[in-house]
């Protein structure tokens, strides 16, 4: 059995980091919300537990459930920042709050030497990242005090005996400059975990269980759309069920040029041998989003008739107990949080709803892992690099890329320029350095001149980020010579279009799409 260190998540937005850095490590690593108690869990091959920061006071009324029993398992712990305070408070330290809030950058003081800091030397200086309200003012009986920072007493403390220790910063992220060695001295020499994980453990780990929960004579369903998630899900569950999945891939009329083709292609009979139900629903989304604009409506109509479709597919085939889906751990992440998903910004669609409405079980071979991981997962499985390189593309396709009503015209006028867009970037090597590039239609238009003649026409936007995961990005700083060849291609190429301006906004504040 594959050993693993269990992260137990009190909310903290750094959770997710947490098990990627030690994955990195090639240590298996999962997450599990703060509440459940060790009954629940196989402890067979958990050989560490991680407690997470989070936003609560571990002394406040509504601080999250948690079981004590984690602490008395003899198992190697560590606490981060809450998941410290979490420690010292059933151990008999006492806390701090209040005034002495610190966040951000902090130096971090080493007062001993100590498993924990292996490599690092006694009264040596590291910057760390903190970000808390509460502190361990002192260490419980039998933990030493191992490092003081700028603001508090006990930044790191730690019981050799018991192997339980507490960090009161985040080594996981970035900013802590030596943070991945603390938690490599934790995870691989205190508590002794081999680095034998790699994704192609994963890959057999998935196949077995998918092939063990799925029963003999059931067929199980996944929404395709030949976005790198999806593709790769149903690439690892066909790999455990053969034809007993069926991919369903909904042409809702709102894809790229050529794109419906190329989908078909690739991932069905000629390309990755995925049985494919290819649907072209183009008329029936167009029709119901005739006369919408308002953007937030455009989702949930998308939303709506792509459960109607799938749905209607998925009702052709026989005995269907099981739904893929390609969900990713930061889509996940807000809905084990203790605090609940955050507000509404858009109502993002994939196949939201179906489960439910379809009455099946799900299966998310993903749903712990990031994209980057998933992307090697999809190497080691040959799925081919285009595919895997593939910018993201949004579950409402193009009708959130046409601000105002949408009309068959407006769309292929947006595809022609995109097509030109996107062809430009590869063919100048710019589109593996972007995370995100595509074209806006804009719901205005404005004069020119061609030849002698007066036009009024048509804008495009270009939308080009860069992004670690989609929640923070950055517009993507052009050459010249680039943006003046897509400009003129565009203008010259399509008629319809004649002026082309570029999009020089980061998220936060602005989002990546424009609806
Ligand atoms: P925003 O516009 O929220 O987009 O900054 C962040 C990332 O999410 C993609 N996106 C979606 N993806 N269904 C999806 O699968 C959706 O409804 C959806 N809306 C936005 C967007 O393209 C970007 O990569």
């Amino acid at each position: 059995m594959q050993q693993s260190v269990l992260v137990l998540d009190f909310g903290s937005q750094y959770t997710q980091l947490i098990t990627r850095r030690i994955r990195e490590l090639h240590v298996f690593s999962e997450v599990r919300p703060c509440t459940i108690s060790p009954d629940d869990v196989d402890l067979s091959s958990v050989k560490a537990l991680i407690l997470s920061g989070g936003p609560a006071s571990v002394t406040a009324d509504d601080a999250p459930e948690f079981d004590p029993a984690w602490l008395s398992l003899g198992i190697p712990t560590l606490g981060i920042c809450y998941g410290m305070q979490l420690i010292a408070q059933h151990m008999g330290g006492t806390l701090g709050s209040g005034a002495r809030r610190e966040y951000g950058a902090a130096h971090l003081c080493l007062q001993k030497e100590n498993p924990l800091f292996y490599g690092f030397d006694a009264g040596q200086k590291t910057t760390v990242w903190m970000s808390h309200g509460d502190h361990v003012e002192q260490a419980p009986e039998g933990f030493s005090i191992l490092a003081d920072s700028d603001g508090i007493p006990v930044a790191a403390m730690g019981n050799d005996e018991t192997q339980m220790y507490g960090l009161q910063f985040h080594p996981e992220v970035v900013h802590s400059a030596r943070g991945d060695e603390m938690l490599s001295n934790f995870v691989l020499s205190i508590a002794g975990l081999a680095p034998d994980w790699t994704p192609d453990c994963m890959i057999e780990q998935s196949v077995t269980s998918i092939a063990t929960t799925v029963a003999d004579d059931a067929q199980v369903i996944c929404g395709v759309s030949g976005g790198v998630d999806s593709t790769i899900a149903a690439v690892l569950v066909h790999k455990a069920l053969g034809d007993r999945l069926h991919c369903i891939f909904v042409d809702n009329g709102l894809l790229r040029k050529h794109e419906s083709t190329e989908v078909v292609d690739a991932l069905g009979p000629n390309g990755l041998g995925l049985q494919l139900h290819h649907i072209d629903a183009a008329d029936e989304f167009l029709k119901a989003l005739e006369g919408i604009e308002d953007p937030e409506e455009k989702r949930k109509t998308i939303g709506r008739v792509f459960i109607e479709v799938f749905d209607r597919e998925a009702e052709k085939i026989k005995n269907v107990t099981h739904l893929v889906q390609g969900t990713l751990y930061p889509d996940v992440i807000e809905s084990v949080s203790v605090r609940g998903p955050s507000a509404t910004i858009k109502t993002h669609h994939n196949v939201g709803g179906l489960p439910e409405r379809m009455k099946l079980s799900l299966i998310e071979p993903f749903r712990e892992l990031f994209k980057d991981e998933v992307r090697a997962l999809g190497r080691q499985l040959q799925v081919p690099e285009y595919l895997i390189r593939r910018h993201p593309f949004p579950g409402p396709g193009l009708a959130v890329r046409v601000p105002g009503c949408i009309t068959r015209e407006r769309l292929d006028l947006l595809r022609d320029a995109d097509y030109i867009f996107i062809e430009e970037l590869k063919s100048s090597g710019l589109y593996d350095d972007i995370w995100q590039a595509f074209s806006v239609l804009l719901p205005v238009k404005s004069v020119g001149v061609m030849g002698d003649n007066r036009t009024y026409e048509s804008a495009v936007a270009l939308r080009a980020v860069t992004s670690e995961d989609g929640m923070t990005a950055d517009w993507f700083s052009f050459p010249r010579e680039v943006l003046a060849r897509i400009s003129n291609r565009i203008i010259n190429e399509v008629r319809g279009i004649n002026r082309v301006v570029l999009d020089v906004s980061s998220k936060p504040p602005s989002t990546i799409e424009w609806e």
